[in-house]
């Protein structure tokens, strides 16, 4: 390992993060209720203009009336370069800002950016003498953004993850999709006839750059890595192809704009039976190789070393944190 310490974020679960708007509160209860590891409650863009303010009004109350039981509840807060932002900040931190466990920032750009939001959110839970502090999740959804990951994964204290706004993301780079998160079949290559006869045609993931630089800014800097929406809440395989793929990148979390995709973000981003039970016997093989004064050794016809040891302790300690 690097000589240089890097700390991570508080450990949550944050495989299912469901997005509520605030303007909505008759959708509050039931969301409460849901199997959501984080929700947010949006005051950005699933509420027009005309209805932020009540739907401030609406988070606030919510946050200190209902029982949100051990949910990790977050707001997303309109952007900085609008007017609400403040008010968002101010507002709520004010009068709910014990119930609020993060602050969502969407289209973050620059380090500056968290600077100014820290400085606001700190003199706030000083002069109320708030004992917990609240973290942020950063929504990395703009060009500007992607290009500065690195510098906002480090902005704070108070990150904790980083989120993958492909709707946004797809309007500032000028990209082509059909659906929010989904796939365009221009994203391709045909195979050579030459070689195999026929072309057939490999689709690729558009998102993959993207959602793999994000994981890494977020994993260098020990916060989370979180996929973020799929639009087609009909369509369960696409999203769980959509879900594993991030997963596969080191995602631990999607985010669900839908109550019918909490579960589906569950079950990707929880670790298999069968999973576990391979981790757990990676280390009992480990720990009888490290008795018997080796490094490495085989299990299944395959090599295992201390980098096994690693990978399997996630899984271990993941599935802990589940069943917690
Ligand atoms: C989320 O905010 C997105 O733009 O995808
Ligand atoms: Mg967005």
């Amino acid at each position: 390992m690097s000589f240089f310490p890097v700390e991570q974020a508080p450990a949550r679960l944050n495989r299912s993060e469901l997005a509520v708007p605030g303007s909505q509160p008759q959708m509050f209860e039931k969301a409460s209720r849901s199997n959501a590891d984080v929700i947010f409650l949006d005051l950005e863009d699933a509420v027009a203009p005309d209805e932020k303010e009540q739907a401030r009004k609406n988070i606030i109350q919510a946050l200190n009336d209902i029982d949100w039981g051990d949910k990790t509840m977050s707001i997303r807060i309109n952007g900085l370069d609008t007017h609400y932002m403040y008010r968002d900040v101010v507002d709520i931190v004010e009068q709910a800002g014990e119930r609020l466990d993060l602050i969502m920032i969407p289209k973050v750009g620059t380090a500056a950016d968290v600077y100014a939001i820290d400085m606001l959110v700190t003199q706030i839970e000083d002069a109320r003498g708030y004992k917990r502090r609240i973290g942020f999740e950063h929504i990395i959804e703009t060009a500007l953004g992607m290009q500065n990951v690195h510098e906002i994964a480090a902005a704070s204290r108070r990150n904790e993850s980083l989120h993958f706004g492909v709707a946004d993301y797809a309007a500032s780079t000028r990209a082509r999709t059909t659906i929010i998160g989904g796939v365009n079949p221009d994203y391709a290559v045909l195979t050579d006839p030459a070689l195999d006869g026929g072309r057939d045609v490999h689709w690729g993931d558009m998102w993959h750059y993207a959602i793999a630089r994000m994981v890494v800014a977020a994993r260098a800097n020990g916060l989370r890595p979180i996929d973020g929406p799929f639009g087609d809440f009909t369509d369960k395989d696409g999203y769980r192809a959509a879900a594993g793929r991030a997963a596969v990148l080191g995602c631990e979390g999607k985010w669900a704009i839908h109550p019918g995709q909490i579960e589906l973000a569950n079950e990707v981003m929880s670790p298999s039976d069968s999973e576990v039970t391979k981790a757990k016997r990676i280390l009992e093989a480990m720990a009888e190789a490290e008795a018997a004064g080796k490094g490495a050794v085989s299990l299944d016809g395959r090599l295992i070393d201390y980098a096994s040891i690693r990978q399997a302790e996630v899984l271990v300690d993941k599935s802990r944190q589940i069943s917690a």
